[in-house]
């Protein structure tokens, strides 16, 4: 079955189809909201979540389809010394589609070793953030009318951040896109992500000046500093607020900047930048429903998608 555990599984092409297919899904809801009837939807996030989970949760009850599962590694047998593999095998049985949210990186690549229904990548570790990805170029398709030829910056904990990772590599394929990575130097993307946006010829700067950087941009990519990945607090204190958009940052941004964050944001965004309609997250947040609705119902009905 298809499973979607990295955000280069899908081709542009069915990126596309997925976007087209949400934007129709917003566009005219009754349409979809009993195609996924008597289909259920597992939950296993091992890890806190607001957005994901409860938006995968809306998509699947926005189609008719209902859901189970469980928001923290206490609440399930994992507590117990459960090991993943087994915990998938079971649930495979009481539902449809899955979707995991896990700290070990390539946890849902190995869930879907073993799983018999189609398994989506929900957040692994430091690793991979997939449907963040596709809400993150949805919004960005939806807002700024095409991937292409586009500068993007990209600002915070780009060590860390799944988001970063799965998303700058989706953009890396567009053409004409180039990418300003702002970061402290302690907290630059890993080798491998390096190498990878090599290899598939990205043009793309590393820098540590976040106000000469947005300039140019047109899409302002901020994220959290990742605490939770921090072997100790004192690293993390000394770089949390390195980067803060204020309004008077965003005054060096040009006119129609869009301004994205995956949140939860901590205090790298200031609350005076939500009333400036350049700042995009929380009409992003929402996309993530659709988008998500548009996965689950391409991952069990079929459709243009061989992830
Ligand atoms: N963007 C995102 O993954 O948010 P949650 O951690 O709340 O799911």
């Amino acid at each position: 079955c298809k499973h979607l555990c990295h955000s280069l599984d899908l081709s542009l092409e069915e990126l596309d189809y997925l976007f087209n297919l949400a934007k129709e899904m917003k566009k005219n809801p009754a349409k979809y909201s009993n195609s996924l009837a008597g289909h259920i939807l597992g939950t296993l996030f091992f890890e806190p979540s607001t957005r994901t989970r409860l938006s995968f949760e809306s998509a699947m009850l926005r189609l008719g389809g209902q859901v189970l599962g469980f928001s923290d590694s206490d609440q399930s047998s994992a507590k117990k010394g459960e090991g993943l593999w087994d915990t998938v095998r079971v649930m495979d049985g009481y539902c449809d589609i899955m979707v995991i949210r896990h700290p070990k990186e390539g946890s849902s690549l190995l869930a879907s070793e073993y799983s018999q229904v189609p398994v989506i990548n929900g957040g692994d570790g430091g690793h991979q953030h997939p449907t963040q990805t596709l809400t993150d170029l949805f919004t960005i398709v939806t807002e700024k009318g095409s991937l292409e030829n586009k500068n993007f910056a990209f600002v915070g904990d780009l060590k860390h951040g799944r988001t970063v990772h799965s998303t700058l590599l989706a953009l890396a394929r567009y053409k004409g896109n180039k990418f300003t990575l702002i970061s402290p130097s302690e907290l630059k993307i890993p080798a491998y992500l390096r190498e990878q946006l090599t290899k598939m010829g990205a043009e793309f700067e590393e820098s540590t000046d976040l106000k000469s950087a947005i300039s140019d941009a047109d899409v302002l990519y901020s994220t959290r500093i990742q605490k939770e990945r921090f072997f100790n607090e004192e690293d993390y204190l000394k770089l949390k607020d390195n980067y803060i958009i204020n309004n008077c940052v965003l005054s060096h941004g040009k006119k129609d900047m869009l301004v994205l964050h995956p949140l939860p944001r901590v205090n790298e965004i200031s609350i005076e930048v939500d009333s400036d309609p350049r700042a995009g997250f929380f009409r992003q947040a929402k996309l993530g429903v659709y988008i998500r609705m548009a996965l689950i119902h391409t991952l069990i009905k079929g459709g243009h998608t061989n992830a």
